[in-house]
């Protein structure tokens, strides 16, 4: 008998920018090449928002209205919207009030969440809060970055990594037993200044001293963030299913954070799952920062069905980093959409 009131995801919908960046592309503007980029991060190639009129919300919005109307519902229909990102439009207002304006959301309120790579995760948290309280009936969470407009394509260690795309899931109550179980979460900003953008805000304010030092650029000690991110990931992944009762049998999915293949290859091997269920398409997105978890809920939203298992895992810049226990509640297979058979089809 479950009577407990839960938050589901109850539908998913992605944007993607048409223009890709392939590795050849990038050999021809750094000095890097294809094989590296496979080999140490998995990515092939990534998917840009060249244009310049178009920003984080313009995906957001559209990632937004896709989840909608899979679910069938209307924008009058949310309560509140929930932007995970590091490259909002602007610092104020919120990319969450554009998203509002943009959808047409009247009765909402929003916010923006800054936690970089786990900001969908904890996002996802911060949803499910509201809608256990019982106060709030649906909450739309957007993961949604344009790293491009952040990345500096003169810098080989980490232009390489990033892209842009947007991906949304509606959160609502269930009350079988479905939906956000359990999770672990952590900050430490301890070590801030290995994954950073230090200019821009109140401590470097913008100046053309900070846009000549490349001050408004990621900056990531990789390395370091590496090693860090492993552990990090593997630990509250095995923390949130011993904790559960789940063994690598009893986990449908692993849906990790996209930065690194060999990342995402050492977490499953700690949580003893085969690739076969470890949701990994690094391969054509790249790291699109809060995009990377919903996006692989959309392209592998027809293989989930009710009741399945998955275990949700981010590591990113703060640092943050977590992992939540989510057992699924619908059958996707329902809701595939046409669009995405035909873009997995071209890409491969
Ligand atoms: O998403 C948020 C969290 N972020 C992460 O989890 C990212 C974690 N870090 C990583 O994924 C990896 O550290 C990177 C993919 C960023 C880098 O891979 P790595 O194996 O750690 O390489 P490295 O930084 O140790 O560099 C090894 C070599 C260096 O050359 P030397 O000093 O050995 O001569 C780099 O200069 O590779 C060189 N290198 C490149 N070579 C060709 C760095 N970038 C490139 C490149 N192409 N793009």
């Amino acid at each position: 008998m479950h009577n407990q009131a839960r938050a589901s995801i109850t539908a998913v919908g992605h944007f993607l920018p048409d223009q890709r960046l392939t590795n050849d592309d990038l050999s021809r503007m750094v000095d890097t090449n294809d094989e590296w980029i496979r080999t140490r991060t998995g990515i092939h190639e990534r998917r840009i928002l060249w244009d310049k009129d178009k920003a984080t919300s313009y995906m957001a919005i559209r990632a937004g209205a896709e989840a909608l109307q899979k679910r069938g519902l209307t924008p009058e229909d949310i309560d509140v919207i929930i932007v995970a990102t590091v490259t909002p439009d602007m610092s104020f207002p919120a990319t969450a009030c554009l998203v509002q304006a943009g959808l047409g959301a009247s009765r909402a309120w929003g916010f923006d969440l800054s936690a970089a790579c786990s900001g969908f995760l904890f996002a996802i948290n911060t949803g499910a809060n509201l809608i256990e309280s019982g106060r709030y009936r649906r909450v739309l969470v957007i993961g949604a970055d344009k790293m491009s407009s952040i990345t500096d394509y003169t810098n080989r260690n980490t232009c390489v990594l990033f892209g842009d795309a947007a991906g949304a899931v509606l959160m609502e109550a269930n009350v079988n037993g479905c939906g956000l179980i359990d999770s672990v979460l952590h900050c430490d900003g301890r070590n801030w200044e290995s994954l950073c953008m230090l200019g821009g805000g109140s401590l470097n304010p913008p100046t053309h001293d900070t846009v000549d030092r490349k001050m408004h650029y990621i900056h990531q000690d990789g390395q370091s963030v590496f090693k860090v991110a492993v552990k990090g990931m593997a630990d509250v992944a095995a923390e949130v299913m011993q904790r559960n009762g789940l063994t690598g049998s009893d986990v449908r999915f692993l849906v990790p954070h996209q930065a690194n293949q060999r990342i995402i290859g050492a977490v499953a091997r700690h949580m003893g799952l085969g690739m076969d269920r470890v949701m990994l398409n690094i391969g054509r997105y790249g790291n699109t920062t809060a995009a990377t978890i919903p996006l692989c809920l959309y392209d592998w939203e027809h293989e989930l069905r009710e009741g399945d298992n998955i275990v949700i895992a981010a590591f990113g810049g703060g640092f943050t980093w977590g992992a939540s226990y989510i057992r699924w509640a619908y059958d996707g297979a329902e809701r595939v959409c046409i669009d995405r058979d035909t873009e997995m089809a071209v890409a491969s």
